[in-house]
């Protein structure tokens, strides 16, 4: 279905400021105290497509892409667009450093209350709602790449430093590779940018390709909250808050 037939602002498609709380202030500056804190009560997730950092080797790129059953052909290409991607959008060299997520678990007295709350809210089953919490300490851009585990989520920038969002749209359609979400960036073209906003909770389209970019190392850590839905639609869900919002105002 394309933007037209549902009448859709475009930038809708990739993101959108729900005005709906979903959690109470409260529990967001808990959340961002823990993070900042490295609170013991977060648990870590470990992804293994980390083991690909944008300086890493060739080499390595092969080790890791054949450990998750991928040949080296397939390494060849991600090399190959991981060289597009340095060329068109910078390097150290550049002054451009790549920022890695660290994401964890919340605690189960906050993550569950939450989990309900927002399954009844937007009728969403609670096996689908995944509540995380995502670092950054450094870097500058967050090179484009689209979601792994999950579809589509609400979002909540607990801390950040002005970073803009940018969406994009494949120009023409290219191979994906499961473990490692790397674009051919030579077929993407940006579809939208925005800032999102501190401690509001917006829609986040991460099936769409996206990357997050800063002026500089960050003045403090970017926090945000994720609730992840695993198998709803980006579409679905929008149909879901639109829903909420037009029942809260009648
Ligand atoms: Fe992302």
């Amino acid at each position: 279905m394309t933007t037209e037939d549902k009448n859709l602002n475009p930038q809708e498609n990739f993101f959108y400021e729900t005005g709906i709380d979903f959690v109470s202030q409260d529990t967001l500056n808990e959340l961002l105290e823990m993070a900042l804190n490295l609170s013991p009560e977060l648990s870590f997730i470990n992804r293994p497509w980390r083991k690909i950092a944008y300086n890493s080797t060739p080499k390595i790129i092969e080790e890791v892409v054949k450990e998750h059953g991928g040949t080296t052909r397939d390494a060849r290409e991600f090399v190959r667009r991981r060289l597009i991607m340095a060329r068109e959008l910078g390097t150290p060299a550049d002054g451009v450093s790549e920022i890695v997520i660290d994401q964890y678990r919340i605690p189960k007295r906050i993550a569950e209350p939450l989990a309900k709350e927002v399954s009844m809210l937007l009728d969403i089953p609670l096996k689908e709602i995944d509540p995380i919490v995502q670092i950054q300490k450094e870097g500058t851009l967050l090179y484009p790449h689209n979601g792994h585990a999950r579809n589509s989520s609400i979002f909540c920038l607990l801390q950040g430093n002005g970073e803009e969002t940018t969406w994009y749209d494949e120009t023409e359609p290219f191979k994906m590779f499961d473990m490692y979400r790397i674009p051919d960036y030579s077929k993407l073209k940006v579809a939208t940018i925005a800032k999102l906003q501190e401690m509001k909770w917006s829609t986040f389209n991460h099936h769409a390709w996206h990357s997050v970019a800063r002026k500089g190392q960050p003045e403090r850590w970017r926090v945000n909250l994720n609730i992840d839905f695993a198998s709803l639609s980006y579409d679905d869900l929008m149909e879901k808050i639109k829903n909420v919002r037009k029942t809260s105002s009648t």
